[in-house]
């Protein structure tokens, strides 16, 4: 029998890199969605030891023709709409951007299945941002949006178009409305990769010490890896819907600092008001972080 073929939007991500590691070792032919840039971007995949043995494919999701040549060369039985401005915090300075990438990019994918890709299952990238700052707690699959970010305006469009797809033109369309999730693949800019690399700088000698913004905001953290095997999971149900996809725990910025800083053998007393607060270690006196209300959004999800 044909190994089933599954195509990745934004492979290069950490979701689409753990995924397509997943992926492989269930006997699917990976093609591996990138967009051009001036370096290579594959080190994710590569870090998982797997870029010889995904199919990358140029996917740009702001060209529709090149959102239909590649449906139309690849011929998926399953796409993985992962691709997105991810950033929450950029996208209040590259609204319209995010708006085009995240939404619209969703929508053009959507379209391309619809003429092109007969009887393809398609999972969307949702995410627990659309709740924003909901009045409901825990939130579910049916806890009305309340977004507060560009990113998660654009995350509703995209789902809302999804879901369209699903009762409009019969699309096996699955939602997985994820809430935030890491790993060592993390980017960079991400509040928990931010604090681990900026905290081993600091105790290193190489940087003086770490900025931060809200310090408050409580997030339920998973782990990647584990996600996307409930990403593929939600797509093999035989009926399309939405799932939450969840540990149902939170904790805060602020502890998750103090649990790093003591890997790093630093015991954080926190001094000031929230927006100018300082992180001291209680035994040299040294301050470790300090909040630079530039890093606060302009709005930002309490409590996810
Ligand atoms: P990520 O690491 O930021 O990866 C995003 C991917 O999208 C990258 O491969 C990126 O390519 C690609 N991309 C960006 N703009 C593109 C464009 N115009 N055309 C084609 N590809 C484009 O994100 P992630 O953490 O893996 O998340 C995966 C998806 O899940 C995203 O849609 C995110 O919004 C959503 N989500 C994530 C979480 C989470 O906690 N991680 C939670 C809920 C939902 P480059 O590598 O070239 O930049
Ligand atoms: N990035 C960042 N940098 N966040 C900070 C900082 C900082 O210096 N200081 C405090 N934070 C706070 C943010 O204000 C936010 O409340 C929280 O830390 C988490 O920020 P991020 O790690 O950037 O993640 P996010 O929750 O905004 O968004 C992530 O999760 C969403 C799912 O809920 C992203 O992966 C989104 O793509 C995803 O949809």
């Amino acid at each position: 029998m044909a190994a089933r073929r599954a195509l990745i939007t934004g492979a290069t991500g950490q979701d689409g890199a753990y995924l397509a590691q997943f992926l492989l070792e269930r006997g699917y032919e990976v093609f591996a969605g990138y967009r051009r840039s001036s370096g290579p971007s594959t080190w994710r995949l590569e870090a998982l030891g797997i870029a010889q043995d995904v199919r990358l494919v140029p996917l740009e999701l702001l060209e529709m023709t090149n959102v239909l040549r590649c449906l139309d060369v690849v011929h998926p039985d399953e796409v993985y709409n992962l691709a997105a401005q991810s950033f929450v915090g950029v996208s209040f300075e590259q609204p319209l951007y995010t708006g085009d990438v995240t939404g619209m990019g969703t929508l053009r994918l959507l379209e391309a299945v619809r003429v092109l890709g007969q009887g393809l299952r398609f999972y969307q990238a949702s995410t627990s941002e659309m709740f924003g700052n909901s009045r409901e707690s825990p939130q579910s699959e049916s806890t009305p949006f309340a977004p507060t970010s560009p990113y998660a305006v654009a995350k509703v469009f995209a789902h809302w178009s999804a879901t369209t797809y699903r009762h409009a033109h019969g699309v096996h369309a699955c939602c997985g409305i994820a809430f935030n999730h890491e790993s060592p693949l993390r980017g960079m800019e991400f509040v928990t990769q931010k604090i681990a690399l900026g905290l081993s700088r600091v105790r290193s000698g190489r940087q003086e010490h770490l900025s931060l913004g809200n310090l408050d905001a409580r997030r339920d953290w998973g782990f990647a890896g584990e996600y996307v095997v409930a990403m593929w999971k939600s797509l093999q149900h035989p009926r399309s819907d939405d799932y939450v996809l969840a540990s149902g725990e939170s904790h805060s910025v602020r502890e998750f600092v103090n649990l790093a800083a003591r890997c790093l053998d630093w015991d954080l007393e926190w001094q000031g008001s929230s927006d100018q607060a300082v992180g001291v270690d209680r035994k040299s006196g040294r301050v470790i972080v300090k909040v630079d209300p530039a890093l606060v959004r302009p709005s930002d999800v309490d409590h996810l």
